[in-house]
């Protein structure tokens, strides 16, 4: 049976619980949810489609809600392939419909579709363009990087609905929801958007001007029509401001040297009165203890040296955060070398290279064990840890 956002918005959107992975790397135990939209007026219009092998479900469901009369437009946000797969089959299924898309957009159909001919079945809008359907009219706004660079978002000014795209999407299917949205919209966000934080505070701004009851994205629940909470994450998100003052203490341990200076630093900032959650890197989802980073305040990361370099885990997990723009926290040293160590060189380097880091204590150098020498650096770089937290 169809379901409806607003008295003429269905949603025909498809849950996905097959993949283990979205993108191919990112886990989805709780499945993913491909969102599209039916809009139905004189013309009706169709947002995005959903991911390969979805096509038939997808369609029954925009055929139920429109009565199966033809959608005079499919209109098309964002060309990743978890939304635009379906777009050649849905043109030749319906053969009057058009695609509406952004002119960056237009040009990349013909490379995820090089054996559909798109001749007169597309129409480009650019930022403050407007469609008319009937009583609805569509509003376009460009949302370049948010999350790749022809994306646009759209806004019905009839039912006052913000198609968002990629933003303020998470992971889970929609019939496994519990009502519990920041967690895993976090880990969405700054896996997938959160390079792009300069771009999704512009998209934010050009929304301040209409009236959104209702936030429709392509991942995830409808916010609205209260989304004050998940506009305000958003917002701190997108400037990499930390929801925690706390520190995260991230280790990766071979014999559990390296975890028990890991657990200690995590005690010793626990007596100093400083929150502290210590994550071990070769049992957590890295697309976790990325998200976890960018809550923290402040991070301390802890791991051997192994082949003259950082233990692989720790070395793929600092790539991971350079990658998705880490910045703008207080963060501290740990490593471990039995004869030459020189992780912690490595992985100062590393994170000097994100933006607005600020290292605030010495390396501390375990040697294979935790020691009286040690132990005492360890207290000195948990007491700076705790000074940078409290300062904030
Ligand atoms: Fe949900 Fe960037 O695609």
């Amino acid at each position: 049976m169809t379901k409806y956002i607003t008295p003429s918005i269905a949603y025909v959107g498809v849950d996905d619980l097959d993949k283990p992975l979205f993108e191919n790397q990112y886990p989805i135990p709780d499945g993913m949810s491909y969102n599209s939209y039916a809009i139905i007026d004189r013309d009706i219009a169709v947002t995005d489609t959903v991911e390969a092998g979805k096509f038939g479900l997808w369609a029954e469901a925009v055929e139920e809600a429109t009565g199966r009369r033809e959608p005079r437009y499919l209109i098309v946000h964002h060309m990743e392939p978890d939304h635009s797969a379906c777009i050649a089959e849905a043109l030749r299924r319906w053969p009057s419909t058009t695609v509406v898309a952004s002119a960056k957009a237009i040009d990349m159909l013909g490379h995820f579709f090089p054996e559909f001919d798109f001749a007169g079945r597309t129409h480009a809008v650019g930022e403050g363009d407007t469609l008319s359907l009937g009583e609805h009219s569509l509003t376009f706004h460009s949302a370049p990087m948010v999350h790749w660079p022809e994306v646009m978002v759209s806004y019905d000014a009839k039912e006052q609905v913000l198609f968002s795209a990629d933003a303020f999407g998470k992971f889970g299917a929609l019939q496994r929801e519990r009502g519990e949205w920041t967690a895993e919209a976090r880990r969405y966000y700054y896996n997938i958007v959160g390079k792009y934080g300069p771009q999704v505070q512009a998209l934010l701004r050009k929304l301040d001007g209409p009236v959104i009851r209702l936030i429709a994205p392509l991942h995830g629940p409808v916010l609205g029509p209260d989304f004050s909470r998940e506009l305000k994450l958003y917002d701190m998100w997108s400037r990499y401001v930390p929801e925690a003052d706390a520190v995260l203490v991230a280790y990766a341990s071979i014999y559990g040297g390296t975890r028990r200076a890991a657990l200690r630093l995590a005690e010793m900032l626990h007596e100093r009165g400083v929150e502290a959650t210590a994550i071990d890197l070769t049992q957590t989802d890295m697309s976790e203890a990325v998200s976890e980073a960018f809550r923290h305040s402040a991070l301390a990361v802890a791991a051997p040296t192994y082949d003259a370099g950082i233990y692989p885990v720790m070395h793929d997990f600092l790539h991971h955060l350079a990658i998705k723009g880490f910045r703008s926290r207080a963060a501290a040293v740990v490593e471990n070398g039995s004869w030459a160590p020189i992780a912690g060189k490595l992985m100062t380097e590393m994170l000097s290279g994100c933006r607005d880091i600020s290292i605030v204590a010495p390396t501390v150098t375990v040697r294979s064990r935790l020691d009286a020498t040690s132990e005492q650096a360890l207290a000195a770089t948990a007491d700076a840890l705790a000074e940078a937290v409290k300062k904030k």
